[in-house]
């Protein structure tokens, strides 16, 4: 029996769609155990909050973005709906409210998508900061052929600070490299296989921002790391530092950021988020003033350059979010293992290698464990009945109106 799969996919823009449907041609869904599988997506271009999240009912599955949020009042709203799958086209969760969904609702990322475009544009950013071409480009287009105040700064032989040496940092860090910078780190988790074979130091924190000339920001937003730059931290750094952002907004404290760059106190800032951007980023705002009077004095000031959270947009990036995010959906569909799933629970508990990860053997209802071995069991003794497992015998024929779960744990699910 086919399934059709609805999604509600918030936040969309023109490439979105594009990119979804060319992922939707991918050879994987029409073969097993996706075969079965259709999609119907509904591209909404609102934002998902508490005013939107009714555009969910009707669906099986949510699709959200990085400035979609997900607190516990949406969280509530989406089960209310019987949604029990939002599947995130981003990397980074820090939009999610994950104490309020679990047990409720799974929550899937993409959490590799050409780390390459981002580290790559971090490296556009520094360049461009650095030598004054965004100066230098209106300058030319102006007819102002003058080079007076683009004097920029050789890279080779100065020092870059890298937080956060994940899949991102460890590429910029490569890349910076391959200009003759020398290169610190600074990871609470040091790869130091990593660290010699690029001629790398890991450093702490406050060292790093002594010493580094360029500062590059790739660790997730956490509630630990809330402001890792601030005023306190910005004191400890040269005047002549470059501070680059494309992690997530909230890792600096802006206001204190744009006192620095006003009186002088650092060199220069390149940035691709900012900690308020939900309301201005992805958007055309041309027309209308900016009452976010932080944002406009972060565009005005001639030492910054900020970018509406693009880092992520390429064309490599693009097919690889709506691929994976249709692949995370369609294994949730089919109850296969969720590889993708942020089980923040069973990470608390040191567990993340033991969880569970099936929607159909999840971890919520009991300690990680046993119900691990509960589904083992379980698929053991059925194996070969059914992907993940035997489905009970539904009652009633399947229903896209339905709002329960319409998922693998819906014995309907199958519309036997
Ligand atoms: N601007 C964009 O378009 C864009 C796109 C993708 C990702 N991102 C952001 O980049 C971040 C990094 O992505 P990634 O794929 O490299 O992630 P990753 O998970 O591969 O690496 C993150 C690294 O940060 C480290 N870390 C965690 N907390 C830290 C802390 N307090 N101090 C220093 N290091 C810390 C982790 O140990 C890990 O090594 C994401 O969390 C996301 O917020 C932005």
């Amino acid at each position: 029996m086919n399934k059709t799969l609805r999604v509600a996919l918030f936040d969309a823009k023109p490439y979105d769609r594009v990119w979804f449907e060319k992922a939707l041609k991918d050879p994987v869904f029409s073969e097993p155990p996706f075969a079965a599988l259709s999609f119907e997506i509904d591209y909404y271009e609102v934002k998902l909050s508490s005013a939107t999240a009714a555009l969910a009912k009707n669906h099986n599955a949510v699709c959200a973005f990085v400035n979609d949020r997900i607190d516990r009042e949406v969280a509530a709203q989406l089960e209310a709906q019987g949604i029990t799958l939002v599947a995130l086209r981003s990397a980074g969760y820090n939009n999610v409210d994950l104490e309020a969904v679990w047990g409720k609702i799974h929550v899937l990322r993409v959490p590799a998508y050409s780390p390459h475009a981002v580290a790559e544009h971090a490296a556009a950013l520094l360049q461009t900061l650095n030598r004054k071409v965004h100066l230098a480009y209106n300058r030319v287009r102006d007819g102002n052929f003058a080079l007076s105040g683009l004097v920029g700064r050789d890279l080779h032989g100065q020092t870059a600070g890298i937080v956060g040496t994940g899949k991102i940092g460890k590429i910029l860090a490569t890349i910076l490299r391959g200009y003759g910078m020398k290169i610190l780190l600074n990871d609470p988790y040091p790869d130091d296989a990593f660290a010699q074979s690029i001629g790398a130091v890991y450093t702490d924190r406050d060292s790093l921002y002594r010493n580094a000339d360029v500062i590059s920001l790739h660790c997730p937003l956490t509630p630990d790391n809330r402001y890792m730059i601030d005023e306190k931290s910005i004191a400890l750094m040269k005047r002549e530092a470059i501070v680059i952002n494309t992690g997530r907004g909230a890792l600096i404290d802006t206001r204190a950021l744009v006192e620095a760059l006003k009186a002088g106190r650092i060199r220069g800032a390149a940035l691709d988020v900012y900690e308020e951007e939900e309301q201005y980023f992805f958007e055309d705002w041309s027309l209308a003033p900016i009452r976010d009077d932080l944002l406009a004095r972060l565009i005005q000031l001639p030492n910054v350059i900020l970018t509406a959270h693009q880092a992520f947009l390429t064309e490599e990036a693009l097919s690889q979010i709506a691929r994976t995010t249709l692949l995370n959906i369609a294994s949730w569909a089919v109850g296969e293992r969720l590889e993708n799933e942020i089980c923040y629970h069973c990470a608390d508990l040191g567990k993340e290698k033991e969880c569970v990860r099936e929607s159909r053997g999840s971890c919520w209802n009991a300690d990680t464990a046993s119900v691990k071995d509960e589904a083992a069991v379980e698929t053991e003794a059925v194996e070969g009945d059914a992907p993940g497992g035997k489905l009970p015998v539904c009652e009633r024929p399947f229903s896209p109106e339905s709002t329960r779960l319409d998922g693998p744990d819906d014995p309907c699910w199958d519309g036997k």
